[in-house]
């Protein structure tokens, strides 16, 4: 099997649960204490041993490529005023000169059209898809995992975790089938059902391993639920002649694409920092 080195990161949607927050502002780049939410993707990314960074941008997203980009005027001030610490910590998130490339998803027609704007990029190899508002802690284990589980069997992969019956109709639901020492073999999937119509309730988060051939699925993927092309359905379609299968997530995730999950990361990620736990756990105290 090929080793996956290539993920892509879809950063083109639109925010809305961010708003206004996010009309001129890439909802990817809103920060967990002082890291922004794609950064903690990035790295994940490159702990995993991914070598190609492909982001599916769209239009006010700048901000990322500026991001990921050399900043001459801020580093030339921070040089000047010695203050070296923070000039390296500005150095390390820096990805390798052309280890990142972006295409632009012109119209926000769903996920699974942000995968496929990719298509041409990805080529004939396996690739991870992370989406950065789903915030795994600690970041690691299950990109590893998800990644094994390909190279070994050339599965489809995605992440599950249990969802409650009231929140089925806000993921991608799996029907379980056997298991393995490793993962879950899939017999279907279906994006939103309501309570009364999902087959399980283990539901996708944003992380998938995928054979190139999804791209073909993809291009034929009629739009689905909210109107949208779902990776979800290229998935289902996929089934036919690629095995898809399950990896339970091993650690926490962190929703945050909602406020109340970037809320929670936040204060989770800073109680556990030595420079910020202490302070937290006082004011936390203090609120009642
Ligand atoms: P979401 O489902 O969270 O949608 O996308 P959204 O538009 O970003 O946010 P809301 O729901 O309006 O608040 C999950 C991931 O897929 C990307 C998003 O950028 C996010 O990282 N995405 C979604 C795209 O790249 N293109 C799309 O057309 C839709």
């Amino acid at each position: 099997m090929a080793r996956v080195k290539t993920a892509v990161f879809p950063v083109a949607g639109l925010g809305t649960r961010f708003l206004p927050a996010t009309k001129a502002f890439p909802k990817e780049l809103l920060p967990v204490v002082d890291r922004p939410l794609i950064q903690y993707a990035v790295d994940e990314a490159l702990d995993a041993g991914i070598e190609s960074l492909i982001f599916v941008t769209g239009r006010g997203k700048t901000a990322i490529e500026d991001h990921f980009d050399v900043s001459y005027e801020l580093e030339a001030t921070l040089a000047a005023r010695n203050d070296f610490e923070t000039l390296a910590l500005l150095q390390d998130i820096r990805p390798q000169p052309g280890q990142v490339v972006y295409v632009r998803q012109m119209e926000p027609l769903g996920l699974g059209h942000a995968v496929w704007c990719a298509r041409n990029l990805v080529g004939s190899e396996p690739f991870a898809v992370i989406l950065a508002d789903d915030l795994l802690h600690p970041t690691g284990g299950a990109l590893n995992a998800m990644i094994d589980e390909h190279e070994t069997t050339g599965a489809n992969v995605v992440l599950v975790q249990e969802v409650s019956a009231t929140e089925t109709s806000r993921y991608g639901i799996i029907d379980p089938g056997e298991r393995s020492d490793t993962a879950t073999n899939v017999t279907g999937i279906v994006e939103k059902p309501g309570p009364g119509d999902a087959p399980s309730n283990l539901g996708v988060i944003g992380r998938y391993i995928l054979d190139p051939s999804i791209m073909d699925h993809l291009a034929t993927t009629p739009s689905g639920a909210s109107e949208e092309i779902q990776l979800t359905d290229g998935l289902a379609a996929s089934l036919k002649d690629r095995e898809l299968h399950a990896i339970t997530n091993p650690g926490v995730r962190f929703d945050c694409g909602s406020k109340i999950g970037l809320i929670e990361a936040t204060i989770t990620i800073a109680l556990e920092r030595d420079d910020l736990g202490p302070q937290v756990k006082d004011l936390l105290r203090r609120l009642g």
